[in-house]
Order: C-alpha cells, then structure tokens, then sequence
C-alpha cells in the first residue's frame, strides 16, 4: 500500500512567508527604482522617449509612475491575513490608498499610453492593460460595498497581479537586452518592448487565475463537496 506524504502545515506556511517576502521585496525594490527619475516632473530625466507634441505627456507619466510606484509597494501588506485580522483599520486605510494610487495610475497610464511614441503593438497591449486594471479595481470594490468578500478577495488577486505585470515587463526588458548583448541582429529593441508589454501582463493573467483557484476556489470546492450528500 502506498502512503501519500503530506508536507506539515507549518512547512507550507513558512515557504508561502518566503514567497510573500520575496514578492514584497521585489515590488519595493522595483517601486523605488522605477519612479526616482519622474519625482521631479523633468522630461530631461524620463527614461522613455516623451511625445514632443504634447506638453501634458510628462505629466501623466510622472503621476502614472508615482501612483503605479505606491501600489505596487503597498499591494503585498494587503495579502497578509495576520495584519488584516490584528490591524482591520490599517488595512481598510492601506486598501484605500491603494485603490485611490491604481485608480489614478490607471486613468494616467491610459492618457501616457494614447500619446507615447513606443508603437502601436505595445500602445494596444498598454491601453489594454490599463482598462483592465482599472476594470479590475472597480469590481473589488463593488464587491467589498455589497459584502461579497470572497469575491473581493478574487478580484484584489487579479488586480495586483497586473499591478506585478509593471515587475514582469521589466524582468522581460532585461532579459531581451541581455539577448540583444549576444546577438544584436536576432531581435530589434522595439520587438523586445513588445514582447515585454503583452507578455508581461498575458503570464500574470495567468498566474492570477492559477492563485484564485488554489487559494479561494478550492478550498470552497472542498467545504462544498463534504457538505454535499454522498
Ligand atoms: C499595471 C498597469 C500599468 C499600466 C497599464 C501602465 C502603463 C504605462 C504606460 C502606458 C507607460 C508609458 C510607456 C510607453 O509610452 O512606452 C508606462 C510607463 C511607466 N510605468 Fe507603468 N503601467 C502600469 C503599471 C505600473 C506600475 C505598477 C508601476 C510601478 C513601478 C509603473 C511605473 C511606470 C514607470 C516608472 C514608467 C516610465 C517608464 C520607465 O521609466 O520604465 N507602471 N506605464
């Protein structure tokens, strides 16, 4: 007879406190790097190429990359079930900062995107990427005003995994720069900022579905089968 061999309950929860650190170390760490250039609203200082014809376009990329810079630092405080159970009111305060930094970084993004100079591959997956950000937002919240916490949780999931996209896309950049080192002629910069716009967010689309059913839908899949009769 075969024995099937669980790992401990304290084993999975110090792996998923190693998870959650590493997340929360590299969304900080990309927070803080990403945005240092637009603090001071300087075009000069911007690390993508600003559309000359629109004066307004450093404006929305400097308030899209300090709004997208605080959600994606904020996001992981709001995924520990220790702090939203000793500390509710830092989390409400916590998840309305961070629904008001997506909001406004979204509605930026969407501006930034219409007028940037990057092409219209990434321009569609970027305008894309911002409706569905915001889509997302506002479904959280609908359900956390109609009680539905579940369901809130469900969509704060999908949320902050595109918010993580802005980590992916550059983790892609990196490595497409990295290939262009070895082999300039295989692959333009302008394919690889594509590559990075619509692959970043498609995986984390992904990974957001594959969250929701381990770590919601399956354990309600099991409370319902036991409570099912036989
Ligand atoms: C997930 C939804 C997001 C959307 C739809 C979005 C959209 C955009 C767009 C349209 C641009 C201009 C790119 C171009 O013209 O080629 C941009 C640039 C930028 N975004 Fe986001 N973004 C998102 C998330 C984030 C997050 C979470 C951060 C936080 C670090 C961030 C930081 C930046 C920065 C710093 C830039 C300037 C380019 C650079 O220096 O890398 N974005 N984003």
């Amino acid at each position: 007879m075969s024995t099937v061999l669980r790992p401990s309950r304290r084993r999975i929860r110090t792996r998923v406190a190693w998870y959650w650190w590493l997340m929360a170390a590299v969304a900080i760490g990309v927070a803080v790097f990403a945005v240092r250039p637009y603090l001071s609203f300087d075009a000069a200082l911007s690390l993508i190429p600003v559309n000359p014809g629109q004066p307004l376009h450093i404006v929305w990329l400097s308030l899209h990359a300090i709004t997208g810079a605080l959600a994606l630092a904020v996001g992981p405080f709001q995924f520990l079930p220790a702090l939203r159970r000793a500390r509710p009111g830092l989390h409400r305060v916590l998840g309305r900062l961070y629904v008001g930094a997506v909001s406004t970084g979204a509605v930026m993004a969407f501006l930034s995107a219409l007028v940037s100079t990057s092409g219209p591959v990434a321009q569609a997956g970027l305008l894309l990427l911002a409706a569905l950000w915001l889509y997302s937002i506002i479904r959280a919240i609908t359900a956390i005003r109609t009680g539905q916490i579940q369901l809130h949780r469900i969509w704060m999931i999908r949320n902050y995994c595109l918010t993580f996209a802005a980590v992916v896309l550059r983790a892609i950049l990196g490595v497409g720069a990295l290939y262009r080192v070895a082999d300039p002629d295989a692959i333009t910069f302008p394919q690889v900022y594509d590559i990075a716009v619509w692959g970043s967010f498609t995986l984390m689309l992904v990974i957001a579905e594959w969250f929701v059913v381990q770590t919601i839908l399956a354990p309600l899949a099991r409370v319902r089968q036991k409570q099912a009769p036989a």
